[in-house]
Order: C-alpha cells, then sequence, then structure tokens
C-alpha cells in the first residue's frame, strides 16, 4: 500500500516506468495504471483483471499535451469538452494517429479514449512517470468497481505492484464516455456528467446506453458484459414497492441485504439493524455508496438476495440505474412476482 506523500508518489511513477501495474485513486473509481505505451505492461492489467482481450482501455493523461502526442489535431467540439471537463468525471473519444498506440490499449479500434481525471495525486504520479497510463476500473472484470483501497487490494493482492491509498472516492460511478467520432457525439456510458450539461457546450447529443437492447453490440465493447455483479441475485426496488419489499425480505428464512436511502431506513424503521446498507440522503449519495454496498453483501456468504433502490431515470440517476441495472440483470422486485 502506497499513501499521496510526495515519496510513495516517486515510488509509483518509478513502477509504472520499470511497466509495473500500479493501482492509482480517481474522484470516480480507483483504477489500473499502467505505461500505455509498454505492451508487455498492458498486458498486465488484462491479466490482473482477467479483463477480454476486445475490451478497449482508457488511456489516463495528466495534461492536454499528452494527448497531443498520439492525435493529429484534437477537434474543434472535443477541445471545448475538455475546456469545460477537464480536469474530470468524463472520458472522451477520438481518432489517433494509426500506429501511435498498441492495438492491446485500443482493442485494435481505430479510436482512443482519454480521460484527465480530477485527482491531483494521480495526476502527479503521471506527471513524474511522463507517460500517459491505461486506467480500467481496478476490479476484477464483472465485478464492482472498487471505490476504495481496501476494495482494490481485495481483488488484486498478490497481481499487482502496488495501490495508492487515497480514501474513498468522492463520485463512486465511472466516468460519462462519449465518442467523438461520431456524426452527432454519442453518449456511451452515462457517469457524473449528464447529458445535459454535455449539451449545453456542444448541442445535441446522443446516447447510446438508453437504447441498448440485448441482442445489439454496443459501442463501447466493455457495456456488454455482465458487470457489477455480487454471486447472489440483486433486485431493484422503486419507491412505491419498498414497504412490501421489505416485508418480504423479512418473511425469507435467509437473510436479504437491503440497500436503500436514509428516508427508506426510516420510514421503514431500519435503522441500525444487520443487513441494512444505506445509500445516504439521495442519488448523488448513493452513486459514491452503491458499489461498496455490493462488495459489502458480497462477502457476507449468508446473504442470500440483495434489494437495492432504483432511482428515477434522469440526470446522474442514469449512470446510477445504469450500473445497478447491471448488477440486477434488469431484475425489478414486483410484489406480483414474490409475494
Ligand atoms: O472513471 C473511469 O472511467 C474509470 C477510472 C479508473 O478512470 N475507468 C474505467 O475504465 O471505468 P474501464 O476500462 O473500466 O471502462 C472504460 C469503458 C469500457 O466500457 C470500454 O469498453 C470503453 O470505455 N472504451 C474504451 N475505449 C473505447 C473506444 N475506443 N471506443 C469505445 N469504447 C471504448
Ligand atoms: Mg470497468
Amino acid at each position: 500500500m502506497l499513501t499521496t506523500a510526495p515519496a510513495d508518489l516517486q515510488t509509483a511513477a518509478a513502477m509504472i516506468n520499470k511497466g509495473q501495474v500500479v493501482a492509482f485513486p480517481t474522484e470516480t473509481v480507483y483504477g489500473l495504471g499502467a505505461d500505455a505505451t509498454n505492451e508487455s505492461a498492458v498486458k498486465k492489467v488484462f491479466a490482473a483483471k482477467h479483463r477480454p482481450a476486445d475490451n478497449p482501455l482508457i488511456v489516463t493523461v495528466a495534461s492536454v499535451e499528452m494527448v497531443q502526442r498520439f492525435v493529429e489535431v484534437i477537434p474543434a467540439q472535443a477541445q471545448k469538452l475538455i475546456d469545460a471537463f477537464w480536469p474530470g468525471s468524463l472520458t472522451i473519444i477520438m481518432e489517433y494517429i494509426p500506429g501511435k498506440l498498441s492495438p492491446i490499449v485500443t482493442g485494435g479500434l481505430p479510436t482512443v479514449a482519454f480521460r484527465l481525471p480530477a485527482s491531483p495525486v494521480t495526476r502527479e504520479v503521471i506527471a513524474l512517470a511522463d507517460t500517459p497510463i491505461v486506467g480500467p476500473s481496478a476490479n476484477t472484470s464483472g465485478k464492482p468497481s472498487p471505490t476504495t483501497a481496501q476494495h482494490v487490494w481485495h481483488d488484486m493482492h498478490g497481481k499487482i505492484a502496488g495501490i495508492i491509498d487515497d480514501g474513498a472516492t468522492r463520485v463512486g460511478v465511472e466516468s460519462t464516455v462519449i465518442d467523438m467520432t461520431t456524426e452527432i457525439p454519442t453518449i456511451l456510458r452515462p457517469g457524473a456528467v449528464t447529458q445535459e450539461e454535455l449539451e449545453a457546450v456542444i448541442g445535441t447529443v446522443n446516447s447510446e446506453h438508453r437504447k441498448v437492447g440485448a441482442d445489439e453490440t454496443p459501442k463501447a465493447p466493455g457495456m456488454k458484459y455482465r458487470h457489477y455483479a455480487p454471486d447472489v441475485p440483486v433486485y431493484m426496488v422503486t419507491d412505491d414497492n419498498w414497504q412490501r419489499a421489505i416485508i418480504w425480505a423479512q418473511q425469507q428464512l435467509e437473510p436479504v441485504g437491503i440497500m436503500a436511502t436514509d428516508e427508506v431506513i426510516k420510514a421503514n424503521h431500519l435503522a441500525g439493524m444487520d443487513y441494512v446498507w444505506s445509500l445516504g440522503d439521495g442519488v448523488s449519495a448513493a452513486n459514491a455508496k452503491l458499489f461498496a454496498g455490493l462488495r459489502y453483501f458480497d462477502d457476507r456468504n449468508e446473504i442470500t438476495t440483495i434489494l437495492v433502490q432504483r432511482f428515477a431515470d434522469e440526470g446522474i440517476g442514469l449512470a446510477y440505474n445504469n450500473r445497478l441495472g447491471k448488477a440486477a440483470s434488469g431484475q425489478f422486485w414486483t410484489a406480483t412476482d414474490f409475494m
């Protein structure tokens, strides 16, 4: 475990330069870092995550200059997004100069995803290493993304060289991914930067994630895999169903995990009870607490089912519902099916 002390950041940068894998904090989730220009280092990231080779990695940079090393020119619209949202939770897909990046990084695509995270610690490490780092979430493929260094350790110990611990992440769900190579820019993954905020800067934006059905191939290869999933079934619960869902949960012979807002917890007299995980006071807090709660119950082997609060499909609720929907394989708890 590395700290955020300058000497440890130097150590982390040296590890990156030696081709080792180091987990790093961002404001969204922890990432697995390795020199994006070093093929054998990047291969170690795929191996540590058990990640399918056709799923391209994000290239994490510390400055716009690092993006310029790989692209002919940053398109004007992309530049507007950079000015408005970087450093921050937006990943921008652009075309790169053929040959400038390994097909191992890009999954053989002619496009690459760039991200400049808000975390000063990580920007410092990348700047010290003077090379962009690949940055997939630091979880085993298919599991919830890590929002603490302990989550990373749980999935990665023995497999990587180090973890930089900067405490719990603030946002809690991964960055918004926008493809700037389509005629109309397209959101491939919803995140903390919303469609409305993007449209205020660059005009009309499509959102791929709203229409991808089970049989279609999503544009972001990563979105097609089962994801964020504990080993036991997860069901989404809407506000109007909580009361009945809790009665059902209490009737089960095996314990059921409940992840709900403080309001729901209070209204149903669940405060302080075992098997209850607070999602805080609203959707923003819930984003920050969702993955940790799924991991918490996943590690408690007596839990057989997890019930989780669903939010309205608007603003950052879209990012939350997208991740929860994958964890739950789209299943809702309804009185008709369960009681
Ligand atoms: O917040 C985040 O973005 C975190 C932190 C660590 O930076 N990283 C992250 O990376 O979530 P990852 O690899 O778990 O997710 C990246 C997503 C995947 O769904 C991947 O398929 C997609 O972006 N992606 C990457 N490059 C792409 C490309 N050239 N075209 C389309 N999709 C791409
Ligand atoms: Mg991921």
